[in-house]
């Protein structure tokens, strides 16, 4: 069996999957962190990886960049390879002034610029929301790490580059925490399937102020996050 993205078969991917956008993140993650891992995924080079942490099997998938790209990896590690659980690792621009370069948030609800949720003909507004289990137990192991975090609402956008000069600051009146691109199509599909989500971002750029971190800043951080969240899956 396999899918027009993917080409793994029945089976080649474990449970719990963790969910760089980056394909060289996820190889990296697995030639860095799992024992035996063997690659099932080379279309597209959207790079997918199984093998094993600390006993446990554990799958890295890239997502590629915005929602309809991870709408259409995670919709099928879902629904055709039975993956249960998906935490998103990945990286955002700060709207809070209470984040700094390097910090960690948990993405518990999400807000959007993007139309996915209309797909679903709701009577209303839908609030996407991460499984409460993983928050809580991100939360912990970010505590017994000492990370410096945030759990709370987070920005899934459309746009990198708009005209709209303002739209961060806009949602900066509503507490929302950062900017990312891809967990409203995690978080829907998760909730439509009836399986579990988190994404967990490390802040890498400050738009508001116009700076980024540096490619070496960007890999020292991003490692604090992904050693949590490794430790998420193997619980
Ligand atoms: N990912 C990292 N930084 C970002 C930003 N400023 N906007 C959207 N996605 C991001």
């Amino acid at each position: 069996m396999s899918t027009p993205h993917n080409e793994a078969q029945t089976g080649d991917i474990a449970k719990i999957v963790l969910m760089p956008g980056d394909p060289l993140r996820a190889k990296l993650i697995a030639e860095t962190y799992l024992e035996d891992a063997v690659c099932y995924n080379t279309v597209r080079n959207m790079l997918g990886y199984t093998g094993s942490y600390k006993g446990k099997r554990i799958s890295v998938q890239s997502s590629g960049m915005g929602v309809p790209s991870m709408g259409i990896y995670s919709m099928e590690l879902y629904s055709d390879y039975d993956v249960d659980t998906i935490i998103r690792v990945g990286s955002a621009g700060a709207i809070s002034d209470s984040l700094s370069m390097g910090d960690v948030v948990i993405g518990m609800g999400l807000c959007t610029d993007s139309a996915y949720v209309s797909q679903y003909d709701l009577p209303g507004t839908y609030t996407p929301v991460a499984d409460f289990g993983l928050v809580k137990l991100a939360s912990e192991i970010m505590e017994e790490r000492g990370v410096s975090y945030q759990t709370g609402v987070i920005l899934t956008s459309d746009l990198f580059y708009t005209d709209e000069k303002d739209a961060v600051a806009k949602w900066k009146k509503m507490n929302v925490l950062c900017v990312e691109m891809e967990s409203l199509a995690l978080y829907c599909n998760a909730v439509r399937l009836g399986k579990k989500a988190l994404t967990m971002l490390t802040i890498s750029d400050l738009p508001l102020r116009g700076e980024a971190m540096g490619a070496d800043e960007r890999r020292t951080s991003f490692t604090v996050m992904l050693e949590a969240a490794l430790r998420l899956a193997e619980k």
